[in-house]
C-alpha cells in the first residue's frame, strides 16, 4: 500500500522528518521559506496531514481548498492559528502539544519576570554601550520579587507552574484570575488565591499573563486595565500577542504608568510595535518561552506522534476536537 502524504510546513529537527518518513510520504520546508496562504494551499493538495507550528493559519478557506486534509498537528500548545469550529465542521482533527512544555515555559515566565523587575536587559545594554564609568547607589534600582504579590491572569498548567515557583521559591503571595476557579487541591498546591480581575490588577506587584488568545481575550490588557495597576508594577506577557494592546502599553511605559514590562509575544509578530523598541523599561524576547532543546524536541515528537497516532493507528495522543473521532 502506498504511504499517505503529509506536509511539514516549517523547518523542524531532521530526526523528526526522518521519523515521519518511516510512515508517510513527506513534503517538507527545511529551507523554512515563508509561504503565503496560496502557497500553503497549493502544498497541501493531496495531503492527509499537516505538521504545523503556531504560524500557519488553518481556516475555512484553507479547509475548503484542501478536501483531503484529515489532521493538523500543531507543534505548540496554543492553537489560535486553527479555526477549530471550521475544522470540526469539516471533520479535520486538530492536535497540540500540552504538558511537555509546561515547566520550561513556566521557567521562562519567571526568568522574564526577574529580568523585568531587576532591570537586567536595560543594565546590560548600558554596560555594553560603555556607559558604566562609576557605581552609584540608585543605579538600575528595580523592584523586589521575593515576598511581593504575584498576580496571574490565566491559571492553566503554565500559570500554575509560575504560581508554584513564586509561592514556594520566592515566598510570594499569589493571586490569580481565570475563567473558572481552580479546584481547592490545585489552589493549595500553588498557594494561590482567586480574586476578581479588578483586584488582580490593583493588587499585583508583578502581573503575568498566561491566558489563551481568543476574541474574548483580545486586548484584555489595554489602557484602562493598565491604569488600574500600581505605578510600581511590572507586566509580563508570555501568552499571545493581541492579549495586550501593545500601543497602549508602550505609551503607559513611556508615561511611567507602570514600572516595566517583559514581553515574549507581540501583536502581529514577528513585527514589534515601533514604540516598544524605543522605551527602555521593557524586556523584549522573540517568542521563545518554550525554547529549550529538550522541550522543543519533545514538542516535535508529540506533534509527530499525533500524526502517526491518528493517520496510522486511529489514536491521536492530544486531540483538540475529539468529537471528529466519533
Ligand atoms: C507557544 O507559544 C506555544 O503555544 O506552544
Amino acid at each position: 500500500m502506498s504511504k499517505q502524504k503529509i506536509l511539514v510546513a516549517r523547518a523542524v529537527f531532521p530526526e523528526t522528518i526522518a521519523r515521519l518518513q518511516q510512515h508517510f510520504e513527506v513534503e517538507h520546508n527545511q529551507a523554512d521559506a515563508a509561504w503565503s496562504k496560496h502557497d500553503l494551499i497549493a502544498r497541501l493538495q493531496g495531503k492527509a496531514g499537516a505538521f504545523t507550528t503556531g504560524t500557519e493559519r488553518i481556516d475555512a478557506e484553507v479547509l475548503a481548498a484542501c478536501p483531503e486534509l484529515k489532521v493538523c498537528a500543531n507543534m505548540a500548545v496554543g492553537f489560535n492559528n486553527f479555526d477549530l469550529p471550521a475544522m470540526t465542521a469539516r471533520k479535520v482533527l486538530g492536535t497540540n502539544t500540552p504538558d511537555v512544555l509546561t515547566e520550561t515555559t513556566a521557567d521562562f515566565g519567571f526568568a522574564l519576570l526577574m529580568a523585568t523587575a531587576r532591570r537586567i536587559a536595560e543594565s546590560e545594554h548600558y554596560l555594553r554601550a560603555g556607559k558604566w564609568t562609576k557605581w552609584s547607589y540608585d543605579m538600575f534600582a528595580g523592584s523586589d520579587v521575593h515576598g511581593s504579590t504575584l498576580g496571574i491572569l490565566g491559571m492553566g498548567r503554565i500559570g500554575q507552574g509560575i504560581a508554584r515557583r513564586g509561592a514556594h521559591g520566592f515566598g510570594m503571595d499569589v493571586i490569580y484570575h481565570n475563567r473558572s476557579r481552580l479546584a481547592p487541591d490545585l489552589e493549595a498546591a500553588c498557594k494561590a488565591r482567586y480574586v476578581s480581575k479588578e483586584e488582580l490588577l490593583k493588587t499585583a506587584d508583578h502581573l503575568v499573563l498566561v491566558l489563551p488568545y481568543s476574541a474574548e481575550s483580545h486586548h484584555a490588557i489595554g489602557a484602562k486595565e493598565i491604569a488600574q495597576m500600581k505605578p510600581t508594577a511590572t507586566l509580563v506577557n508570555i501568552a499571545r500577542g493581541g492579549i495586550v494592546d501593545d500601543a497602549a502599553l508602550a505609551q503607559a511605559l513611556r508615561d511611567k504608568k507602570i514600572a516595566a514590562a517583559g514581553l515574549d509575544v507581540f501583536e502581529g509578530e514577528p513585527k514589534v510595535h515601533p514604540d516598544l523598541l524605543t522605551v527602555p523599561n521593557v524586556v523584549l524576547t522573540p517568542h521563545i518561552a518554550s525554547a529549550t532543546v529538550p522541550t522543543r524536541q519533545a514538542m516535535a515528537d508529540l506533534a509527530a506522534d499525533n500524526l502517526i497516532g491518528f493517520l496510522v493507528n486511529g489514536k491521536p495522543l492530544t486531540p483538540l476536537n475529539p468529537e471528529v473521532l466519533k
